[in-house]
């Protein structure tokens, strides 16, 4: 077993402020449009067991931008489906000639275990509900076009935050730089807090109290089948938490809503929200290209 290669970026909580400053920097140095061809004669690997529309489209447009070869391994139509472990198929993807592995699966630590037993860079793109570290960066690029500093910016964070890898990450990112989160969803979809919360983040219950002021507000997705185990009926969800325009007017004149997709419009926000100047959804989705070249290119040592 090897320590994970240089340039994996497995989630945020470990990865330091300098090291989120350097990528976002490098970021908005990027174009895919006129992008050179820092990436030619590279392979990267886009490992999914896991439906993805975004994560992985943005990945491949990043990649080919740069002028690397991609190839996508699905677990549905590979080996995977024949039972072979993780690792087994790390080492396959590494001896066809991977030189970076990007890596989505439902389980929290997968792309950490990949990473210890494999000498070339893994990019975590989503593990169960541990980490989705490249959406988080992606997040903070998005956030910085509207906003100067992320310090003491109000964010509300509304959904089923205990199940999402999505606030995992932003929750780190955005506390790391002094922004002050406001958790807001039913009991069953917060995260179990034992005694005192850590300093600038807040719980509670009501969305009106979430949104009031908030500079940003970052809806996350809600799963059906998720509101059957909770008290809380489709409707109640709708009626208590829904994101609409009245509720958007009680955040800042300015305020940016957010929502890392895929949308269910009519579940957590009205069609209203989600087409209304203050939506940045469809350039969250546009800045996950440069943030994924930044993250590539660090990854494959160009991160210049
Ligand atoms: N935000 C996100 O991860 O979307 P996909 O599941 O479509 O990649």
């Amino acid at each position: 077993m090897i320590e994970a290669a240089r340039g994996s970026l497995l989630g945020i909580e470990h990865l330091g402020r300098e090291e989120i400053l350097r990528i976002l920097k490098l970021a908005r140095r990027m174009n895919p449009r006129t992008a050179r061809p820092l990436l030619r004669g590279k392979r990267v690997l886009l490992l999914f067991y896991e439906p993805s529309t975004r994560t992985r489209s943005s990945f491949e447009m990043a990649a080919k931008s740069m002028g690397a070869i991609t190839t996508l391994v699905l677990s549905s139509g590979s080996s995977i489906e024949k039972g072979e472990s993780l690792v087994d198929t790390g080492y396959t993807l590494r001896a066809v000639g991977a030189d970076v592995i990007v890596v989505r699966h439902p389980n929290a630590g997968a792309p950490a275990l990949m990473a210890r037993n494999l000498d070339i860079p893994v990019i975590n793109a989503g593990d169960g509900m541990h980490e989705h570290p490249t959406q988080a960066l992606l997040d903070a690029y998005t956030i910085l076009r509207h906003r100067k500093d992320l310090k003491g910016l109000h964010v509300a964070i509304i959904g089923d935050i205990f199940h999402s890898r999505v606030a995992r990450s932003a929750i780190h990112l955005l506390s790391q730089f002094g922004a002050q989160l406001t958790l807001c969803g039913p009991p069953e979809f917060l995260p179990e807090v034992a005694g005192t919360l850590a300093p600038g983040l807040h719980i509670t219950r009501t969305l009106e109290d979430a949104v009031r002021g908030a500079d940003v507000i970052m809806l996350l997705r809600v799963q059906k089948e998720r509101l059957g185990g909770t008290k809380i009926s489709l409707q109640d969800y709708i009626a208590r938490y829904q994101m609409t325009l009245g509720r958007l007017k009680l955040a800042k004149k300015d305020a940016i809503v957010m929502h890392p997709g895929p949308i269910i419009r009519g579940l957590e926000l009205t069609w209203e929200v989600a087409d209304c100047p203050q939506s940045v959804i469809v350039e969250e989705v546009r800045n996950g290209v440069p943030v994924r070249m930044a993250i590539l290119a660090r990854a494959l040592g160009k991160a210049r």
